[in-house]
Formats: C-alpha cells, sequence, structure tokens
C-alpha cells in the first residue's frame, strides 16, 4: 500500500513543479519598489541604430529622458503621419512634462528609409523628434525587442512598390530606460495627453 501512496504523492510533486516552471514564463505584474510593472519589462531594450546625421545611437544615449517610442516607415499614406502629429501635439501639450520626453520614429523600411529620409521626414513633426534607421538586422532586432509586427505587402499597379503592414502602438519608456506603458495609435489627443501626464513624474 505505500508505494502506490508514494507514488501518487511524487505525481503532485511532479505536477505542482511543472505548474511553478510554466508559470515562470507567465510573469505576474507585480511591482517592484520603484512602482514599474515588472511583468512588462519584456518589451524594449538594447538597441543599436543611426539618427538623421549619420552618427550611431543606442538605448543608452536616451537615458534620463522618457522616450516615446513609435514604428512605422515614410512612405506609410495615412497611419504613420497621424500618429506622428498626434504624439507631437500631445508633447506640445504637456509644456515642461512634454518636454522630458524624446519622440522617437524608428523606420522598419530601411530599404527605402536611409537614416537622412528619416531624419528628415520626422523633422516636419517636431524639432525633438528623433528619426532612426540602420541596416535590416538592426531594424529587425529592434523591433523584435519591442513585439512590432511588421511585414512587407507588395502593392500591385502602384509607383510606391509596396508598404509595410505594421502594428501601431507608441511604447512610453522611463529615464531607465525600462517600459512603462503603450498607447494605440487609435488614442485620441486629449487620452494620450492625459495618459503622459499620469505617467510622466
Ligand atoms: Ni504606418
Amino acid at each position: 500500500m505505500k508505494l502506490p501512496v508514494l507514488s501518487w504523492i511524487l505525481c503532485v510533486l511532479a505536477l505542482i513543479g511543472l505548474l511553478a516552471w510554466l508559470g515562470s514564463d507567465v510573469v505576474p505584474l507585480t511591482k517592484d519598489k520603484a512602482g514599474r510593472e515588472q511583468g512588462k519589462a519584456l518589451i524594449g531594450g538594447d538597441f543599436t541604430l543611426v539618427d538623421g546625421a549619420g552618427k550611431t545611437v543606442t538605448e543608452q544615449d536616451f537615458r534620463g529622458k522618457y522616450m516615446l517610442v513609435y514604428f512605422g516607415f515614410t512612405h506609410c499614406p495615412d497611419i504613420c503621419p497621424t500618429s506622428l502629429l498626434l504624439i507631437q501635439n500631445a508633447l506640445n501639450k504637456l509644456n515642461g512634462k512634454g518636454k522630458k520626453v524624446v519622440p522617437v520614429f524608428i523606420t522598419l523600411d530601411p530599404e527605402r528609409d536611409t537614416p537622412e529620409a528619416v531624419g528628415q521626414y520626422v523633422a516636419h513633426f517636431g524639432p525633438t523628434m528623433v528619426g532612426l534607421s540602420g541596416t535590416r538586422a538592426q531594424i529587425d532586432a529592434v523591433a523584435a525587442a519591442y513585439k512590432v509586427y511588421h511585414r512587407k505587402a507588395e502593392v500591385e499597379d502602384s509607383a510606391m512598390g509596396y508598404v509595410i503592414d505594421h502594428s501601431g502602438f507608441m511604447y512610453l519608456m522611463g529615464p531607465d530606460g525600462a517600459y512603462i506603458t503603450p498607447f494605440p495609435h487609435t488614442i485620441s489627443e486629449q487620452s494620450l495627453t492625459d495618459g503622459l501626464a499620469a505617467a510622466i513624474k
């Protein structure tokens, strides 16, 4: 009789172990001392890209400032320019707090969007907006780090040739580089302004 009981206990222990192991991948949104939700730290991280002046920049160059990161491509007919305008308008409304935030636009189309082209593009939206490009490998790496969906889609009978289907979230990153919160591109200007005001210390 003892052996089956022991087997049963071992079975339960194994199951507990398995659940703990499975659970370790599903990180609960517990807050650390700084109030950050640790489970969200899976977005963002180091990157190496090139700015409009041809200078190599990394995530470290933004430390001490908030980043509001948006991914897209300069040939985007509607969503990207609308989103960048929205970002710039919200930051303008925030005045002092807005100055703590660097809006960062990262292209998902480095074949057409040279660093210089991205730099010129973002200058249309605001003087502090930073436009970044890089090699295909660098872009794929940063897009993966931010969990950005992107896919090249051919457009027939169009001079444009192709577009990039992409997800449209703005990611607010803290002065320490930690992920704070996303905002959908469909958000209203007022909601974005309020959301940023609440998140920025
Ligand atoms: Ni777009």
